[in-house]
């Protein structure tokens, strides 16, 4: 038997066609006034908000009791549903037409002072915010935010149900396979020395489960990851991993490309015209200097390599002779850019590693470069042709290393478009990137690491270049991209136990090495593992993006803060002394 009178309605609900009827309603008190002698007060749950009414003269007892309430007590109500007086209607809210009349008060928990006030017009400093998470999860930005999640996972789960895939939960406790990140360690109790690893992500159970002929795999999955925070980063995120069997890339991305597209179309009801556009690595980088190009904005690259490989400017020639590019981009009305702005935006590219920046402006004048003495008047006549410039325009010109120059140009390009406002924000670019390189060659390890990760297949045309050139290898690995943000990558996996070997060679990783950290899996190989390949996509990002949110820590219930800690339960904590004995560790 419930000790308090429970709600009959919620506080989002009550309309019009209401009034007249007894309603009991049960929630927070969001906001209270006392006006002369009527206290009316706005309830508030996860639905919406009601005000109700304390009368004197319509329930005195009632009305005695409110004088207590104050902002986040928990109350029961009871009274009837009645239309606003003329002109006291709130059309912005959908109870607004009518208020409920109290005729019976029950306090169900009084409260304390909150440290910030539910209402979100008042700037609150998030480390506040995530020590008092629950008094923040009550605010409606992050109401909406969770509840826009919960849609997500149920459109998700339909999806691939009616896709006759299955939802298989791979161990939270598995074996150190380092991915990428660091992994996070769980000592074992019974097996001193010895330690699970929380899973980066699911990659070998999905790639064994092919192998045991679930054909379509998928997890909406918490990943933990040891790395360096950023906004869109946490050291524990959802994916929704996704592997098949007899599959090539276009049926992946098709899967995939639908999903997000069901997303758009079912929580925004936006049309997202789909085959989306692919660009191969190498088109995405030379084009916008990054693999995940936002495509928002134009300020697309031009290389003009050939046109100053032999000018008399050495700082380009010598560039040219070692194999590097030079390349840049047109930014249209730049030429308005003061001198000291130029100024700025030059040191901005110098602190992306950059030897310099050259510029030319066209102004009414002609155009205005501080290297013409080198260059000559034709030579930059014909690089400002060739770029497609105009007069008012602005070019920027970087030289170096492919990679370099293009990482450069690319940050440019993103820092250009913010300070001169070039991003439609109303736009949902999506798209893919494709034939990713297999290798990166990382100059800390001195040594090749994996762009995607070490199950990869090579492009089927670059298998020889793994024993000849590596570093030039092709990977069948993909990366879906909404405005410039990485939303998913996968790849088609190695399914020969050859292949895997030497890959692992490739990656400095000898065949015991590599028998004892993928044993596992390259056991599984040898008893009929069909060709199979997979995504995962970040689902926290991808609320993020839908959302407009501007960190990943507004769309996760209990996020954690920069350096990996959770303010509101303090972990990571010390323990005591007795577990880490149990445990065979010492802390030192
Ligand atoms: P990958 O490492 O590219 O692939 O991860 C897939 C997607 O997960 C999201 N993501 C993150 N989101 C929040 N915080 C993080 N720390 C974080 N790290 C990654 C990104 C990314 O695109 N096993 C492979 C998938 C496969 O090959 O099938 C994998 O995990 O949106």
């Amino acid at each position: 038997m419930a000790s308090f009178p429970k709600r009959t309605r919620t506080c989002g609900e009550l309309r019009a066609q209401d009034i007249g009827t007894t309603v009991t309603l049960n929630g927070w008190v969001d906001t209270r006034r006392d006006l002369g002698g009527v206290i009316f007060i706005d309830l508030r749950d996860r639905y919406g908000i009601t005000q109700i009414v304390f009368n004197p003269q319509r329930g005195s007892d009632a009305h005695a009791a409110a004088k207590e309430l104050r902002s986040e007590f928990v109350l029961s109500v009871t009274g009837t549903v009645e239309r606003r007086p003329e002109g006291t209607a709130h059309p912005g809210l959908e109870t607004g037409e009518i208020d409920v009349m109290v005729s019976a008060l029950m306090i169900l928990n009084r409260a304390e002072t909150p440290p910030f006030p539910m209402d979100e017009s008042a700037e609150t400093a998030e480390d506040l915010r995530l020590k008092y998470r629950y008094l923040d999860l009550r605010r409606p930005s992050l109401q909406r935010t969770l509840m826009f999640r919960h849609r997500m996972y149920q459109i998700t789960h339909r999806y691939f149900d009616s896709r006759g895939f299955i939802e298989i939960e791979t161990p939270v406790l598995m074996k150190s396979t380092p991915e990428g990140a660091r992994d996070y360690l769980v000592p074992s109790r019974v097996h001193r020395g010895r330690f699970y690893a929380l899973p980066q992500s699911p990659q070998t159970y999905k790639q064994i489960l092919m192998v045991s002929g679930f054909d379509k795999y998928v997890q909406i999955v918490k990943c933990f990851r040891d790395e360096d925070l950023r906004a869109d980063r946490q050291p524990e995120f959802t994916q929704i991993d996704i592997e098949m069997s007899f599959v090539d890339e276009i049926d992946i991305q098709n899967l995939a490309e639908g999903l997000i597209a069901t997303f758009f179309k079912e929580l925004k009801g936006i049309d997202i015209p789909l085959p989306l556009p692919r660009f191969t690595y190498r088109e995405a980088m030379e084009t916008y200097g990054s693999d995940k190009p936002d495509t928002r904005f134009g300020l697309k690259f031009c290389d003009i390599t050939d046109l100053v490989g032999r000018s008399g400017f050495k700082v380009f020639a010598d560039n040219v002779q070692r194999g590097g590019v030079v390349a840049g981009f047109v930014v249209p009305g730049g030429a308005s850019l003061t001198r000291n702005q130029m100024d700025t935006i030059v040191d901005f590219t110098k602190g992306l590693g950059a030897g310099g920046l050259v510029y030319f402006k066209w102004t009414e004048q002609g155009l205005e470069t501080a290297v013409e003495k080198f260059l000559g008047k034709d030579i930059v006549a014909a690089i400002a042709a060739h770029m497609g410039a105009a007069k008012g325009d602005l070019i920027l010109l970087v030289s170096d290393v492919w990679l370099k120059a293009y990482t450069i140009l690319g940050s440019l390009r993103l820092e250009m478009a913010r300070r001169l406002n070039l991003i439609d924000e109303t736009r949902n670019d999506l798209l893919w990137v494709t034939e990713f390189p297999m290798f990166e060659y990382s100059e800390e390890e001195k040594r090749f690491v994996a762009m995607h990760h070490m199950f990869t297949a090579p492009h089927p045309d670059d298998i020889e270049l793994l024993t000849t050139d590596p570093g030039k290898a092709r990977a069948r690995a993909y990366d879906i991209v909404l405005n410039g943000n990485e939303i998913g990558g996968g790849s088609i996996r190695i399914h020969d136990r050859e292949l895997q070997s030497k890959v692992f060679g490739l990656l400095g990783m000898g065949p015991e090495e590599a028998e004892k950290k993928f044993g596992f899996l390259l056991g599984a190989f040898r008893y009929g593992a069909p060709p199979h390949g997979g995504i995962a996509l970040g689902f926290d990002r991808i609320v993020m993006l839908m959302t407009g949110m501007k960190s990943i820590r507004d769309v996760m219930a209990f996020p954690k803060t920069a350096s990996a800690m959770s303010l509101m339960d303090e972990a990571p904590s010390e323990v005591e002394d007795k577990q880490l004995r149990e445990l065979h560790i010492r802390v030192v």
